[in-house]
């Protein structure tokens, strides 16, 4: 198990699709049509998410082959679950061990919401892998710092902070960029010589995504107070707070980077 529940990870995907730039998906769409039979490698795939977001918009005659990589078996039965075996490969690898990534022939290496868990030492080393086969690049969702809600609380942007700072713990791969991600991979690839393209992906969560706001709400508490800086009864009441509101006209917007990094021509 790696902590990302399935429940999690599904509750969450309607907002990340709703968000991915649509102009990037567009981009990546169009680079991987100029191949005869594109290999797209998802790392950190959990369920498949990726194969949904951008799978499904290919030109029906454009074959394509997946092959998705995970550590956690739970997430990767349940990607073969909803996804089949036609197309589509799992392979159950740590990222830690980088030299059991199947890349072999791959044309676009992609992920979501998975770079800000990586070290800037597994960004450089992952962008040289890639340049390394020519290969593109694609990284939806990493959360980029910013959580703004329409009904301010005096703590926020203390909440915000020092959330942020546990975004920046070791997650298994490394010290966290959190949401320094995107910026470092910018710079891995850039000095490749790629070219690199970032846009805006945030959630915008109203009424309608009432539970995914509670989830990740309540999901704050334990790295704030792990953290330390709050205490606990200062966040319950910010949380209190924020839960009751969010029934209540309310909206949320959590920031989120896309990246798109083609090799030159
Ligand atoms: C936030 S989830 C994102 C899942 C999926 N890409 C999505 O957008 O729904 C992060 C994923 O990275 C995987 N992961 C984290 N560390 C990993 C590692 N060291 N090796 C392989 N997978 C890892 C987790 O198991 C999880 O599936």
């Amino acid at each position: 198990m790696s902590g990302f529940d399935k429940s999690w990870l599904a509750l969450r995907e309607p907002a990340d699709l709703a968000a991915r730039d649509p102009g990037l998906v567009e981009r990546t769409l169009s680079w991987l049509s100029q191949k005869e039979r594109p290999v797209i490698v998802d790392i950190g795939c959990g369920t498949g998410s990726s194969v949904r977001a951008l799978g499904t918009k290919f030109p029906p005659d454009l074959q394509m082959d997946w092959r998705l990589v995970d550590y956690d078996s739970e997430l990767l039965s349940e990607a073969r679950r909803q996804l089949g075996d036609d197309g589509f490969e799992y392979h159950q690898v740590d990222l830690n061990q980088l030299e059991d990534l199947p890349l072999e022939g791959a044309s676009l290496l992609s992920a979501s919401a998975f770079f800000d868990l990586a070290s800037a030492r597994f960004c450089e080393e992952m962008a040289a892998l890639v340049a390394e086969r020519h290969c593109a690049f694609y990284a939806a969702l990493n959360y980029d710092g910013k959580v703004e809600w329409n009904h301010p609380h005096p703590l926020d942007s203390e909440v915000v902070r020092d959330f942020n700072q546990h975004q920046r713990m070791d997650k298994g791969l490394g010290c966290a960029l959190g949401p320094q991600a995107v910026a470092h991979l910018q710079g891995a690839f850039e000095s490749l010589e790629y070219r690199i393209l970032v846009a805006e992906s945030p959630w915008d969560l109203g009424e309608e995504q009432a539970m995914l706001q509670q989830e990740m709400l309540k999901g704050m508490v334990g790295p704030i107070l792990e953290i330390g800086r709050l205490g606990p009864a200062e966040v319950d009441d910010w949380l209190a707070f924020r839960l009751d509101r969010v029934h209540e006209f309310s909206s949320c917007r959590v920031g989120h980077l896309d990246i798109l990094a083609l090799p030159s021509d």
